[in-house]
């Protein structure tokens, strides 16, 4: 059964997210970069909506051993992260980002692609825990598919998502299926609705971290 939001099986998560996310590995990439400028060595971090774990196994090999809290709703997600993280000491959090409560022990919080599934208020609240959850200074990062400002720009980058999952190898019924989420399941805001949201938890930085077609990611530092 899929009780992870994402259109894939946790089981089949890590082979196909490629396919549908174009660009996926750089946003993993992006973070690991901006961590390194702003916190070049975190000794706590919690990734909320960790998935599979790929972002901490990478975030290990960058950085060496840290305290790291791995977090999601998702019972098989976390299932195959235990798996996947087996030779380290991390804690498992089955919890959503909304519901993220503590005190702030944590340099780096990161949510990669996780928020879009939520409405503003939502949203709102997921935003404000993860800044509480971290130290002063600390940075949190998010990446989300995004809302562009225009019925056309949507328009445009829809096809554009369309034909780049169809040249990864999906079949038509599964792209189209995916892309009947965009405003159904997935739940994105623009750009500036972002910077807003990131600002009004309480950030004193909010800024763009990286953009393509219709995926963002954003950081904001305490
Ligand atoms: C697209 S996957 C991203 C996984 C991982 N961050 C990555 O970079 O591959 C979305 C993940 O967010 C989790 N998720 C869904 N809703 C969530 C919420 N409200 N709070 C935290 N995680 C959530 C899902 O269970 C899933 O593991």
């Amino acid at each position: 059964m899929r009780d992870n939001k994402t259109s894939q099986a946790a089981n089949e998560y890590d082979d196909n997210v490629h396919k549908t996310i174009p660009r996926y590995h750089l946003f993993h990439e992006e973070t690991l970069d901006i961590v390194k400028a702003v916190v070049p060595k975190p000794q706590t971090w919690l990734d909320t909506g960790c998935g599979t774990g790929t972002l901490i196994l990478k975030a290990l090999a960058c950085f060496g051993t840290m305290k790291i809290v791995a977090a999601d709703p998702s019972e098989s997600m976390l299932e195959i992260a235990r798996e996947k993280l087996m030779n380290y000491d991390i804690t498992y959090n089955q919890v959503s980002s909304e519901a993220l409560c503590g005190v702030g022990i944590f340099d780096v919080v990161t949510a990669i692609m996780v928020h879009h599934y939520l409405d503003k208020e939502l949203r709102k609240q997921a935003t404000e825990n993860c800044y509480n959850m971290l130290k002063q200074d600390g940075i949190y990062i998010t990446f989300e598919t995004i809302k562009p400002n225009t019925q056309s720009g949507t328009q445009i980058g829809l096809q554009r998502w369309r034909a780049a999952q169809l040249r990864n190898g999906k079949s038509a019924e599964s792209v189209d299926k995916h892309i009947s989420r965009y405003g159904s399941e997935l739940l994105p805001i623009t750009v500036e609705e972002h910077i807003h949201t990131i600002k009004q938890a309480g950030f004193t930085t909010a800024e763009i971290l990286w953009v393509s077609g219709l995926q963002a990611g954003f950081y904001g530092i305490k």
